[in-house]
């Protein structure tokens, strides 16, 4: 038996300069194996999950379309982004990309499609974001952003069509604070999205989050996405577990009840090492390249 469907978490929300409104705090399904997607995503939105966080790439878009149609939740309700995979940049090849991330996703529209990778060598990234503005002017998707891209490549492509990306989707961890490329976002009116903000797990035993979580009496997951949250930055953690779901939905609590202090906020970010954890622009192009 699975629980019923709570009223969702009250996660704030940031405006998009496109219009509309993100939830702050989601769930991301990278690894989540295609066979365990649709159970996974039924127990994110019963835990109160109203932002789901998907990719071509990762193989569980038909998942995570199941789920929220056995949900039973109106449309309007969850806020589904999906991205445009490495292969698929030249415009024909993007477009049938899209349609069938629709189909898999069983929606009719996403609410944001992001370009992946911009693979800059070996693609024109500009060609394939101006065909994402297609997909606004036919209201299959809501907003449209862009994902890994550096600072020239923002550039390029707002100055090509004067369609600024709703959001750039990047690395970002106490290892790395990308504090250059977040300024440049909220100068250009971009929403920063951090991937993999608990550094995969791995930023959870520092010391210096250990000793601050047990100060505070929370967990160092709870108080590293609260670091997030706090920063301004959008967050979907993933989780194989209902357990650990509702754990980190605890970093909400911890950001209103305003217990972060400035001197923690600050000795978390002095982790800073500008070191990543997942890939980097540069090494997954190489791959493709192969
Ligand atoms: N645009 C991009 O290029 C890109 C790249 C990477 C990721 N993303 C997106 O960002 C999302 C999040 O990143 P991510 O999945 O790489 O990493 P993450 O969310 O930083 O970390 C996930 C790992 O942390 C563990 N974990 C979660 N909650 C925990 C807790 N409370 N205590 C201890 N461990 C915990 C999970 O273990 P369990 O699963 O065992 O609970 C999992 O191993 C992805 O799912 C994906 O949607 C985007």
């Amino acid at each position: 038996m699975t629980d019923p469907v709570p009223a969702p978490f009250p996660s704030p929300t940031v405006r998009l300069s496109s219009g509309g409104a993100l939830p702050q705090f989601g769930f991301g399904t990278y690894k989540v194996p295609a066979d365990e997607t649709e159970a996974l995503v039924r127990t994110a939105l019963e835990v109160g999950h109203r932002h789901l966080d998907t990719a071509t790439m990762y193989g569980n878009e038909r998942g995570v379309g199941r789920a929220l149609a056995a949900s039973g939740l109106p449309r309007d309700d969850v806020f589904v982004t999906t991205k445009l995979d490495n292969p698929d940049h030249e415009p024909a090849a993007a477009r049938a990309a899209f349609a069938r991330s629709l189909d898999l996703l069983g929606l009719e529209w996403v609410d944001l499609y992001l370009i992946h990778w911009p693979m800059p060598r070996t693609t024109d990234f500009i060609a394939t974001w101006r065909t994402l503005t297609e997909f606004v002017q036919d209201g299959r998707a809501r907003a449209i952003g862009v994902s890994n891209f550096q600072p020239d490549q923002l550039r390029a492509i707002i100055d090509a069509t004067g369609v600024v990306p709703a959001v750039n989707q990047i690395e970002v961890t106490p290892y790395l604070t990308q504090e250059p490329l977040r300024a440049l976002h909220a100068e250009l009116g971009i929403v920063t999205e951090a991937w993999s903000p608990l550094a995969r797990g791995r930023v959870l035993t520092e010391p210096v989050v250990v000793d601050a979580a047990r100060r505070l009496g929370c967990t160092p997951a709870q108080l590293v996405l609260a670091w997030h949250l706090q920063r301004g930055d959008v967050v979907f953690p993933k989780s194989s577990t209902r357990e650990r779901m509702r754990e980190n939905a605890g970093a909400l609590d911890l950001v209103r009840s305003g217990q972060v202090d400035e001197a923690t906020m600050a000795a978390i970010s002095g982790l800073n090492r500008d070191r990543r954890v997942g890939s980097s622009p540069d090494a997954v192009e190489l791959d493709v390249q192969r």
